[in-house]
């Protein structure tokens, strides 16, 4: 199962869990009423011929697919790019990845008070980040991820770095979760 939790405040090593002291988990399902993130998890051995993958894509438009590989050795300008990763940003499109090897975190931002979830993702899990969420994302300590990024249309991968509350993206984020 993916796991979440609201994290610590500390500023150790951002590769550590970051539990709070006692952890206070978080059940996905409450993820995606806090947040508006999907999550699916898939069948790592089997997700290449069982239809799971291909019916999502297929139901959401998604049309353009690569891989991206982080690692000290697999990514050019590794440590430039993490910083970038981790600095709490949004996007003007979803953002989807779907882990084939490896794991890592990804942050969201809880829209009522604000604070980071922590969201660990390995393989078989994919996760749909909606347009305009504050998020950001670190490698844990094994220090390897393998994912699948999927886009509609031609990919755009800009970060608008926080603030970034004026964007329009960033308002029907906000009016599309004080709806639920
Ligand atoms: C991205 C992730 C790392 O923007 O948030 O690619
Ligand atoms: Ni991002």
């Amino acid at each position: 199962m993916v796991s979440a939790w609201y994290m610590d405040d500390s500023d150790e090593d951002q590769r550590l869990d970051h539990h709070k002291n006692p952890p206070q988990p978080v059940d996905m399902k409450d993820v995606v009423n806090l947040t508006g993130v999907l999550h699916w998890k898939l069948n790592i051995d089997t997700y290449e011929g069982d239809g799971m993958l291909d019916k999502i894509k297929k139901d959401r438009g998604y049309n353009y697919e690569d891989v991206i590989e982080i690692s000290p050795e697999k990514l050019p300008n590794y440590e430039e790019k993490l910083k970038i990763f981790f600095s709490e940003h949004l996007h003007t499109d979803e953002e989807i990845r779907f882990v084939v090897a490896g794991s890592g975190f990804f942050d969201v931002r809880d829209a009522k008070n604000d604070s980071w979830i922590r969201i660990k993702v390995e393989a078989g899990d994919l996760l749909i980040l909606p347009a305009g969420i504050y998020h950001r994302f670190t490698l844990d300590s094994s220090n390897y991820i393998k994912a699948k990024r999927f886009f509609v249309g031609e990919p755009v991968w800009t970060p608008y770095n926080r603030p970034a509350d004026e964007m329009p993206a960033r308002l029907e984020y906000l009016a599309s979760v004080q709806s639920n």
